[in-house]
């Protein structure tokens, strides 16, 4: 029987044959989606934060007295492509932790206020920002004609854990309630490193930030765009059609301290080295999936796509235990470790997760289970380019499709999974992610109606304030993830909205891969069960 079904499905592999694939356009998007691997429970992360706490005081000799440099500008490193090489002629601005961890003050003149950036004087190439930021657009298109008031914007306060407000490059921070395990923090933190980076460059800004999974302005609350109320531009990690809200890069970037997930330019390395082990050809030909199922449903559902004594759906899936891993020091969660498969399922948590880019960093094909919500990157990606989709209605046997289609055709596989590698490792790199977060908050800031103020409550904040008051994984991956100073080079630049029609062609063109993909799936199953 399973013979036979062999046979067939290299019949309807013929037909499938490759090809289909190739003319689809390399980064497009849509707008649905996000995953998973999110897995803490609450009660669960407290636990291991307190034993992290005990476990780790590391790096606090970084923490050295250095008074500020002069910011006199290099006048050699003409072209940004050679950086690398005048490494040593940036401006760096260390940390500065020597009033002690209890008493800390932002230092005076922090941020350069005269300085040049190399590429200013030089025409070289231009640097084109990633596809992917052409949602930018799209996302704050609900303000475009009435812009953005002080009153949608205080309305938010009900549901914000925090307003961020820069004034002349200062950054203030106003707390409403603490977010989930320090997604807040790290969120902040990246913030911080941003105006680091461009100092003298971020934009007067006044904006709402929520931390939790769900996205929190639906748009029925606002009947017809044109109508009279404005809605609240709040930013989070993901949305959906059904809401207006602005998705910003999540606090992972800048780590994960309750897990110990290092910060991404750190991740991004070892991810790499990781792929290097493992020859996509050598990995095993399954599909696996590590995770918290506890979170969804549909979570739950998949578990039952495990191999056993009576099925087996090309699915080897696994438990992840956080109390467990933290409890021996992480171990066995090392994301670059988990690059062992030749298909890696994604699939959403509660709402999107954090672990697709893992996922997709692996080279292995990403099995994608229809996702709900998108990221800022997520609708930069297409199916059969750089993830292979699986329905959500019917994962078991989606999953037995998809990893049967990749072991009978290697190398249109592995360039799958080498496509969703290299768009991690390029386009998701952290200097796109610092200029996304720079061109979304300049497209912001011109949309203000309004000059902000200090909000009555906010106090200053900056580097030190955080990084020198804080202890453990925390404080570790703040001193790994530290802007070390002004970035070199100009922000990429940010291509303008997509016409309609090209828009249109883009969600079309992905949702004929999928629906292709369905009827493989669907002629597979039927010959399988004529037999
Ligand atoms: C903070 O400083 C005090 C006194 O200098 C020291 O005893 C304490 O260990 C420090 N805490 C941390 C977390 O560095
Ligand atoms: C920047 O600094 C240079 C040298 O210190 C000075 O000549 C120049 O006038 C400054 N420019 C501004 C805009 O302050
Ligand atoms: C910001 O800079 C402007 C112009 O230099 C100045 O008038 C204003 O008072 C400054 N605002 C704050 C909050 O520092
Ligand atoms: C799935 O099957 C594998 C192999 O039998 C097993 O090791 C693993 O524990 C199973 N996973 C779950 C969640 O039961």
């Amino acid at each position: 029987m399973m013979q036979q079904g062999r046979r067939n499905f290299q019949r309807i592999n013929s037909l499938i044959s490759g090809t289909r694939f190739a003319g689809i356009h390399r980064h497009i998007p849509q707008s649905i989606w996000l995953p998973l691997f999110i897995c803490y429970t609450n009660a669960a992360s407290r636990t291991s934060f307190r034993f992290l706490f005990l476990a780790v005081s590391l790096f606090i000799g970084l923490c050295v007295s250095v008074r500020l440099l002069e910011f006199t500008v290099s006048p050699t490193a003409q072209n940004f492509e050679s950086s690398i090489v005048t490494i040593h002629d940036k401006i760096e601005i260390p940390l500065d932790c020597s009033t002690g961890n209890h008493t800390q003050t932002c230092p005076n003149n922090y941020y350069p206020k005269n300085f040049t950036l190399h590429d200013e004087q030089q025409s070289g190439l231009p640097h084109m920002c990633p596809d992917f930021f052409r949602w930018i657009h799209e996302d704050l298109r609900p303000w475009s004609a009435t812009g953005i008031t002080e009153e949608s914007v205080e309305r938010a306060k009900g549901v914000a854990d925090f307003r961020f407000v820069v004034l002349n490059g200062t950054a203030y921070i106003e707390h409403y309630k603490k977010s989930v395990d320090t997604r807040d923090v790290f969120t902040i933190w990246g913030l911080l490193q941003l105006l680091r980076r461009y100092p003298g460059k971020v934009p007067d800004l006044d904006i709402m930030f929520e931390c939790f999974d769900f996205p929190r302005v639906p748009k029925k609350d606002y009947g017809q765009l044109n109508s009279a109320v404005v809605p609240s531009p709040l930013f989070g990690y993901c949305g959906d059609d059904d809401s207006f809200d602005i998705v910003f890069p999540d606090w992972s970037f800048w780590g994960w301290a309750e897990i110990n997930i290092k910060p991404w330019d750190l991740l991004l390395k070892d991810l790499e080295e990781g792929n290097k082990r493992m020859e996509w050809i050598d990995r095993e030909p399954y599909a696996y999936w590590k995770g918290n199922p506890n979170v969804a449903q549909h979570r739950k559902d998949l578990l039952t796509c495990n191999v056993s004594d009576t099925n087996d759906w090309n699915a080897r899936l696994y438990i992840q235990d956080w109390v467990q891993e933290s409890k021996q020091g992480f171990k066995g969660s090392k994301l670059a470790d988990q690059c062992t498969h030749r298909f890696k399922i994604y699939i959403e948590g509660s709402a999107w997760s954090v672990s697709e880019k893992y996922i997709l960093a692996c080279d292995s094909v990403t099995l994608l289970v229809t996702p709900h919500y998108y990221d800022f990157f997520t609708r930069g990606l297409m199916p059969g380019l750089h993830y292979w989709p699986v329905r959500m209605d019917d994962k078991c046997r989606s999953i037995k499709f998809a990893a049967e289609w990749g072991n009978n055709h290697e190398q249109q596989a592995k360039a799958m999974g080498k496509a969703a590698s290299s768009f991690i490792q390029e386009d998701m790199k952290m200097d796109h992610v610092y200029d996304y977060m720079f061109h979304l908050l300049t497209a912001y800031s011109k949309l203000m109606k309004y000059k902000p103020t200090v909000p009555p409550n906010a106090v200053e904040l900056c580097s030190e304030t955080m990084a020198c008051t804080s202890e453990g994984f925390s404080k570790q991956f703040m001193e790994e993830s530290t802007v070390k100073g002004p970035a070199d080079a100009s922000p990429c630049i940010m291509q303008p909205p997509y016409d309609p029609q090209t828009l249109n062609s883009i969600l079309d063109t992905k949702l004929n891969s999928i629906k292709q993909v369905e009827n493989w799936e669907k002629q597979y199953f039927e010959q399988m069960n004529q037999e």
